[in-house]
């Protein structure tokens, strides 16, 4: 199906940067840069310098990045990491690899993990503690460090979502022992196709990091140290990263004016619940614009009829899969959101009038439903 207004753009993203991209591909090409080049090499200095930590090392995903880090931390059989219930499966999977336990909890209003909870699912296993910061909104970092502190656990950040956010003016992914990013095609900085990097300002785990992406082999010395895996960030699409990553701030901006716009027109709509949350610390980089309702199926189709593309992520918890083998966490909270939220169009490409569309769709929605236009639901931010 066509839409009128798309969830992304894929070619006009392409469009709008073609001549820088084709060059960097052309050029990495043409020089035969295949593997493990200069062109890894500088992405790799000028993510590390844009997260704000030491080294950053590129992975072919996030899931990659997440089992890495997991692995330099030490966690394996017998030990226990908390994350969220309200995360993509690979957070979750990146665990289970490991044979360690995965100990889902509960998100707060804004999906992020709630530090409350977190120190109430510390146990003697637990080994570390996995924030997911969601949509492209930091977690509460300096409550969830003080707890790690407390308790001497390990903190890694799935920042796949939220590359360029930040808490108290620091970078997602440069709080813990590791961040982990996803430059998966449609993230805000997006590759060619999958892609990853741990961030970190510990040597140890950049060096661990870098052997298990290539097959445990030190490429300085020829000799190998772990079974490792062959989970490199290739050449090409750190060449293109690079370029992208220039225009990663200007993304960001745009994608906080477009986050205003969708603000503005939806406000006033009772039963709604908009992702602006209270704490003054956070600059949201908004990676997706989440609205909840109760009404989320029918809003979704009625957007639909409208040729207006949205999401789900995610329509049912992970552990009601029966094939990931997770016991039922029973949260509550992630039931709910399960149900309620609806992802809108959202990209550096969204334009002010897609925004008016989509807006206006939705307004219509809930005036044909008879829902009062009111300023004073409970839930608005
Ligand atoms: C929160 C979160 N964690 C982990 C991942 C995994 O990243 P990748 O798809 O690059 O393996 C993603 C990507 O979709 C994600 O959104």
């Amino acid at each position: 199906m066509l839409y009128r207004v798309p969830f992304i753009d894929p070619r006009e993203h392409y469009r709008r940067i073609k001549d820088e991209i084709d060059f960097a591909i052309t050029d990495t090409l043409s020089k035969g840069d295949l593997v493990l080049r200069q062109q890894l090499r500088d992405f790799e200095q000028h993510l590390a310098e844009f997260v704000g930590t030491k080294y950053a090392v590129g992975v072919n995903s996030g899931y990659h990045a997440l089992h890495f880090s997991l692995l330099a931390v030490g966690a394996g059989p017998g030990d226990e990491v908390i994350t969220v219930g309200h995360t993509f499966v690979a957070t979750v999977s990146a665990i289970v690899h490991t044979g360690a336990k995965p100990v889902l909890i509960e998100v707060r209003e804004d999906y992020n993990m709630d530090p409350a909870a977190l120190e109430a699912a510390i146990t003697l296993r637990t080994k570390a503690i996995i924030p997911v910061h969601l949509n492209g909104r930091v977690c509460e970092m300096d409550r969830i460090m003080a707890i790690a502190g407390k308790h001497n656990l390990a903190v890694i950040e799935d920042a796949a979502q939220s590359l360029g956010a930040k808490f108290k003016g620091q970078g997602a992914g440069s709080f813990g022992t590791a961040g982990c990013f996803s430059f998966y095609p449609f993230k805000s900085l997006g590759g060619l196709g999958d892609g990853g990097a741990v961030t970190t300002n510990d040597p140890a785990v950049a060096r661990l990091a870098t052997l298990l992406r290539f097959n445990g082999e030190d490429r300085q010395t020829g000799d190998f140290h772990y079974h490792g895996y062959t989970a490199l960030l290739d050449n090409v699409q750190a060449a293109v990263l690079d370029v992208k990553l220039r225009h990663l701030p200007s993304w960001i901006n745009h994608r906080r004016k477009i986050a205003t716009l969708y603000r503005q027109g939806l406000k006033e709509i009772q039963g709604l619940r908009l992702p602006h949350f209270p704490g003054e610390w956070n600059f949201d980089s908004y990676q997706n614009y989440v609205i909840r309702t109760a009404r989320r199926d029918e809003l979704r189709q009625s957007l639909k009829d409208d040729g207006i593309e949205t999401l789900v992520h995610w329509a049912k918890p992970m552990w009601s899969y029966e094939g990931l083998k997770l016991e039922d966490p029973e949260l509550h909270e992630t039931l709910n959101i399960c149900r309620e939220v609806i992802s809108l169009p959202m990209s550096a490409e969204t334009t002010a009038e897609q925004v008016e569309i989509t807006v206006k769709s939705i307004q219509n929605f809930f005036a044909s439903q008879g829902a009062a236009v009111s300023s004073s639901s409970a839930h608005r931010p």
